[in-house]
């Protein structure tokens, strides 16, 4: 299939024929929004995922975000798809933008750290709406400037945007190799959101065409990684390229191996399943895993997995931030169980609670948090004002 657009402009005007031509994946990353963290020296921002239910639980992790917010500003939030159970959103005037995301976090007092840019993806339920890119659409409205302060972000289903320190510090300028002396700048973090829904079975079904879309978009992932000098290079998904439920290590392996790696998926009536759909679209792995590893991306963000998860694989840190306040299934809270039902070694996985991701990054380190909302909640009940407590588990990356 031919790429036929190559005008962001005219794509995102087309987005409202429901099916758009394809783009030029280049021109979705290419529209770059660049921003001055809060802090002169670091950035520092939340992410969650499946975070489309207004359920008790979503508040719970909603209170323990803001509670958070106010001893440690932050600077946005990433919500990384299935913003909208079951079926994402009918239309921009769809109520479920005031139900399910700004009356759970934007309004009232307690609430205001959270008044920040929200950067989303679109996960595969967003994708079972009559036009999923209606999200996109609403980005662009007047209902998301007028009403919202445009603190909706997702300008295109894939883009990028980045945080730069206005003057790097002299001494971080003589010690990171990735900084070009004379320049004196360089971007902390730079930031790439990608529609990973085509590598699931339902999506495929009625959005045949993504299936191009995001082989065309994880080439010019590859591009912009390799381009960037950002201190940090992020990537931001749905689905997970690791993950140890049993029931979604099909999607994680179609997005990662690559047709070369000559992908088997665990042998299980669903899996098999699974595997003739995509032969059926020929696809047997879109690969971007060793897109992530050659273009020097630090971290991976994803969820789909309603749980937290944390491995290392190959350079690359993934972090699963699923377990907002959807549904946590039987078994480990695991889709399905755990795939094996002993964790391994070089394997964090906790699927039992709710609560939300914390990333801190300066030009020396970043730390991710696992938060326990439960946990900040009785602190903030208790009077203890320190979230440290409530982290059930840190990653430090340099
Ligand atoms: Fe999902």
């Amino acid at each position: 299939m031919e790429i036929q657009i190559d005008d962001y402009d005219s794509y995102v005007a087309s987005l409202a024929a429901v099916r758009p031509k394809l783009i030029d994946s280049d021109k979705l990353f290419n529209e770059r929004d660049v921003y001055s963290p809060k802090h002169s020296d670091r950035v520092r921002f939340l992410v969650i995922s499946d975070s489309g239910e207004a359920s008790d639980e979503l508040t719970m992790t909603a209170d323990a975000m803001a509670q958070y917010t106010q001893q440690y500003p932050i600077d946005f939030v990433c919500g990384l798809g299935d913003n909208f159970y079951p079926h994402g959103v009918e239309d921009i005037t769809d109520s479920k933008f005031e139900t399910h995301w700004a009356e759970v976090f934007l309004y009232g007092d307690t609430r205001k750290g959270l008044c920040v840019p929200w950067y989303m993806a679109l996960g595969n339920h967003d994708y079972m709406a009559d036009n999923p890119h209606t999200q996109v659409i609403f980005t662009h409205s007047d209902i998301n400037k007028n009403k919202y302060n445009s603190m909706w972000r997702m300008p295109a289903p894939s883009y990028k945007f980045a945080y730069n320190l206005t003057i790097l510090p002299e001494s971080n300028v003589a010690t990171s190799a990735a900084v070009p002396s004379s320049s004196g700048k360089q971007p902390l973090i730079e930031c790439f959101v990608l529609d990973t829904c085509a590598c699931q079975d339902h999506v495929l079904e009625y959005w045949p065409e993504q299936v191009e879309q995001l082989k065309h978009n994880i080439a010019a992932l590859k591009r912009q990684l390799l381009a960037s000098n950002a201190r940090w290079k992020f990537v931001f998904g749905h689905h997970m390229l690791h993950t140890q439920g049993f029931g979604h290590a099909d999607t994680a392996l179609v997005l990662r191996d690559s047709h070369e790696h000559n992908i088997k998926l665990p042998p299980s009536a669903f899996t098999r399943r699974y595997n003739e759909k995509f032969r059926e679209y020929g696809i047997l792995g879109y690969g971007l895993e060793q897109v992530l590893i050659e273009g020097g991306c630090n971290a991976y963000f994803g969820g789909h997995e309603h749980v937290f998860q944390y491995t290392f694989r190959h350079g690359i840190h993934h972090f699963c931030c699923g377990a907002s306040g959807a549904d946590i299934r039987p078994a480990s809270g695991f889709y399905r169980g755990m795939a094996t039902h002993v964790q391994p070694m070089d394997w964090y996985g906790q699927g039992n609670d709710y609560g939300f991701v914390s990333v801190e990054a300066n030009m020396e380190e970043c730390v991710v948090n696992f938060h326990q909302a439960r946990s900040i909640l009785r602190n903030v009940r208790n009077g203890i004002n320190d979230h440290s407590n409530s982290i059930i588990c840190s990653v430090s990356i340099n």
